[in-house]
Order: structure tokens, then C-alpha cells, then sequence
């Protein structure tokens, strides 16, 4: 029989009435059910999460003691941690591992900004009148923050979320994604021997969008962090008013090889980047852009490289890309890749399916109004563009709805410079990838790829609100 896993509200794992199969992406097992919530249930965990972001009972330094309690437990557990990650989101085991290690620095990360939590003195003696007066800001908790968390990252972007919420004295009601919700109760099972109390973290599951519906209409909860497709996004934004949030969207990704660029350095990066976790990280290289001067010769190179890359079980330790999340999501990204084909695009290599398996796919001769080109694919898809001059490369990068971010292979600091200050997006990479995040920094787009930052200290400042205090001696 598979393992069935109750949610968690108050401190409480719950049995539920319903339950959902969690399915292995590889062998399309079912591994394991999963409890599905209630209105009822969805209306308790809302509930245990007002009264414990009432109680503000958790110092800072109590929150540092939890986070980084739980820090240290994930590296304990991290072999079967990332062997769930494995079996519920298709990720290669390695990759998996990574993942693990990522989120357990991202707890740290949060333990330790939870103490430095600051505002800032305002002089508002310089205001006439205002001479007897002392000011300053603290930042107070937003309250009850709902994290709605994806499939492609099911351990670390929970983590992005919950960590630095709870470090900021939040509490939190998580609803992972539906395909991977066993990551997201072994961070609560974590949290809850990292000594939580209970209500600080409540876990909520759903199979359609009723449970998504009932959290974003409940007016008790203050902030929404999401990550996750841009129209999404938007019926989130659309739905919760004047409430806080933070959006992390979608992005056709670009990285530029320009013709001053150490190519082996380039090609050995982006022979591999576009296809890590089959394609489905916000980050992924979707365009490439090279400079026509090199194009030929960094188009072989590219695919006598991507070639080599094994497709596969991804526990077996020679594979290098997994299954996509599902058959129907390969199958949407096979239709695409066939449709520009029949509209004029080239096949380099690639493009074939079975199941749920997609093979590393380069395309060449393609239109920007290509869906291929101009939507996100999240799949290991990724077209090569030629361009002819620096200004060019710039005009296709931003001709785009999203701006997440965008890598610049170059040996010119001038270029690297420009790029940073005219490429329209939340990060510039130089000499690296579009796919590069470190978890401390700010991660985040502008336009259609989202509102906000994620990384701890930049989390904690969207899920924190600045407060005006005055005294008048
Ligand atoms: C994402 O897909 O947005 C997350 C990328 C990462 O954390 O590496």
C-alpha cells in the first residue's frame, strides 16, 4: 500500500476525507496518496495561522534558533529528502541533492537575517516645529502569509517562501503543488521537530482550483507569495485586491554569446543549462542569442555537445535530463517545437517524445512570433537567434513580455556594462547563464515575469511592513 500523508494545521497532522495519488514521474507509479483539504480545513488552517500571527510570542532570536534548527535537520535527512524530490518531480537525483543543500542554506540564510530585522531614524527634528521630536521606523509582520509553492523546485521555492516569512515573525499557510506535495510536508514534519510551535505553519492541499479559490478570497490573510505561470499570476492579483504580494512568473529566458566571447567556456555552459531539470526552471535558456560572426561555429559546437546528454531514469547516476512533470506537459511543448516547425523552423537536434520524456531540443530559423520563441515553453526547448550588432541582441532581449533574467557571455567590460544597464530584466548574469542563482540574492523580474523579490533579506522586506514611530518629548 502506498505511504498516505495527512496535511498539517495547528501542530496537528489531519486524516482527511479525500486523498490524491502522488504519482512517480519516471515509472508513473503511484508512490504515495496525499490528504486533500476541506473548506472546512482550508478555513482552520487560515484560522490557526491568525491566532498564532496574533500571539507574536517568537523573538527573533527564537525564530534564528528554529530556522537554523531546521537547517541543520535537513542536512541530516538530505538523502531522502531528495530522493522524494526525485520521485514526485522526475528531478535527477543529483540535481535533487543540490536542491536539498540550496534550501538548507536558505533556512540559514533566514535564521540570520531574523536578527537583523532594522528600520531606520528619521530626522524629523529638521521639520519646523519638529525640534523636540525623535523618530524612527521598526518593521512589524505582515501577518498571515499564504505561500502557494511549485512543482519544478518543490523543496527549495517552499523553503523561499516559509523560511524567511517565519523569520520575519509571519505565519504561514502553504499550499504546494498538487503534482509534489510530499516535499512541503517533509518541510513541515522538519519544522515541527525544529521545535515550531503550532499555527506558525499550516499545509493545506488541493487537486483543482477550489482550495487555491478559498485562500485567495479569505480576507484574514495579509500577504501571497507565488511562484508559478504568468496568467496565474495575474487571476491571483486580480482576486485579492489591495493585499500584498509577491509574484515569481514565467520568462522566455535570453543569454547572449557575443563574438568577443571564450566560446569553449560558452558552449560547454549552454549545452547543458537549457535542458537542467528538462527545461523547467523560470530561468531557463529559451532564446540564445549569438552574434552572426560565430553563429555556425557555435551552433556545432552546441549540438555535438547536447547530443552527448542522456535522457533517462534519473536515479540512474549517467542520466542527465529527467522526465518533464507530465505527459500532457511534454506533449504541449512537443506541439509547440512541431508547430514552428511547420512554420519555418529548423530542427538541430532533438524534438522527439515518449511520454513524458523530451528529448534536449535546439532549433534554429525561427520567428519571434514563434510560441517557441515568444511564450515560455518550460520544457528542454531552446531556439538559436544570430544577431548582427550589440544593440541588436539588446532590441530582441526586451522584445519580450517577461524579464526575469538574462546571461552575457563576453570579454568586452564596456558590453558587459551595457548590458546590465539596458538589458529590461531582474538580473544580469556576465559570463554565465540566464539559469545562475545564488540563494542569497535578489531574484525576480519585472513586466510579466513577476512583482518583487525573493532571497531572505529581500523577502523579509516585502513580507514586513515599515512603521512610523514618533516621540514628542
Ligand atoms: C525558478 O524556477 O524560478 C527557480 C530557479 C532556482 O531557484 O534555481
Amino acid at each position: 500500500m502506498p505511504e498516505n500523508y495527512p496535511i498539517y494545521i495547528n501542530g496537528q497532522w489531519i486524516e482527511t476525507k479525500d486523498t490524491m495519488p502522488v504519482v512517480d514521474k519516471y515509472s508513473g507509479e503511484v508512490f504515495a496518496t496525499v490528504c486533500v483539504s476541506s473548506p472546512s480545513e482550508v478555513d482552520d488552517a487560515v484560522t490557526s495561522a491568525l491566532r498564532a500571527s496574533h500571539l507574536k510570542t517568537l523573538s527573533p532570536y527564537q525564530r534564528y534558533h528554529i530556522l537554523s534548527k531546521a537547517s541543520r535537520l535537513i542536512l541530516e535527512k538530505a538523502a531522502d529528502l531528495a530522493l522524494t524530490i526525485t520521485r514526485e518531480a522526475g528531478k535527477v537525483f543529483r540535481d535533487a541533492q543540490t536542491e536539498v543543500m540550496r534550501a538548507a542554506q536558505v533556512f540559514l540564510i533566514a535564521a540570520e537575517e531574523a536578527k537583523r530585522i532594522s528600520g531606520e531614524v528619521i530626522p524629523v527634528e529638521a521639520a519646523p516645529g519638529s525640534e523636540n521630536r525623535l523618530a524612527y521606523t521598526i518593521r512589524v509582520p505582515v501577518g498571515v502569509v499564504c505561500a502557494i509553492s511549485p512543482f519544478n523546485f518543490p523543496f527549495n521555492l517552499a523553503t523561499h517562501k516559509i523560511a524567511p516569512a517565519l523569520a520575519a515573525g509571519n505565519a504561514v499557510v502553504l499550499k504546494p503543488a498538487s503534482a509534489t506535495p510530499i516535499s512541503a510536508i517533509n518541510l513541515c514534519k522538519i519544522l515541527e521537530e525544529a521545535g515550531l510551535p503550532p499555527g506558525y505553519l499550516n499545509l493545506v492541499v488541493g487537486g483543482g482550483n477550489d482550495v487555491g479559490d478559498l485562500l485567495l478570497k479569505d480576507e484574514r490573510i495579509n500577504f501571497y507569495t507565488f511562484t508559478g505561470s504568468p496568467p496565474v499570476g495575474k487571476k491571483i492579483i486580480s482576486t485579492i485586491g489591495l493585499r500584498k504580494s509577491t509574484m515569481e512568473l514565467g520568462s522566455n529566458s535570453v543569454t547572449i554569446i557575443h563574438k568577443d566571447a571564450d566560446l569553449t567556456k560558452a558552449a560547454s555552459l549552454c549545452s547543458r543549462m537549457p535542458f537542467v531539470n528538462a527545461g523547467q526552471v523560470c530561468i531557463s535558456i529559451q532564446r540564445l542569442l549569438i552574434h552572426q560572426d560565430i553563429y555556425q561555429e557555435f551552433a556545432d559546437l552546441l549540438a555535438q555537445e547536447t547530443k552527448k546528454l542522456i535522457l533517462g531514469n534519473p536515479l540512474d547516476p549517467e542520466t542527465d535530463i529527467g522526465p518533464m512533470i507530465s505527459g500532457t506537459e511534454a506533449a504541449r511543448a512537443e506541439a509547440w517545437v512541431s508547430a514552428a516547425i511547420q512554420e519555418g523552423a529548423t530542427l538541430l537536434c532533438g524534438g522527439k517524445r515518449k511520454g513524458s520524456l523530451f528529448e534536449p531540443t535546439i532549433l534554429t530559423n525561427v520567428k519571434a512570433d514563434m510560441q517557441v520563441v515568444c511564450e515560455e515553453i518550460f520544457a528542454p526547448v531552446v531556439s538559436l537567434i544570430p544577431y548582427k550588432d550589440f544593440a541588436a541582441a539588446v532590441e530582441i532581449t526586451n522584445n519580450s513580455r517577461y524579464g526575469l533574467q538574462a546571461g552575457i557571455f563576453t570579454s568586452s567590460i564596456e558590453i558587459a556594462a551595457e548590458a546590465s544597464r539596458k538589458l529590461e530584466v531582474g538580473g544580469v548574469i556576465i559570463n554565465d547563464t540566464s539559469l545562475y542563482r545564488a540563494d542569497q540574492a535578489p531574484y525576480g523580474g519585472i513586466k510579466e515575469s513577476g512583482i518583487g523579490r525573493e532571497g531572505p533579506k529581500y523577502a523579509i522586506q516585502e513580507m514586513t511592513e515599515s512603521k512610523l514611530v514618533v516621540y514628542n518629548f
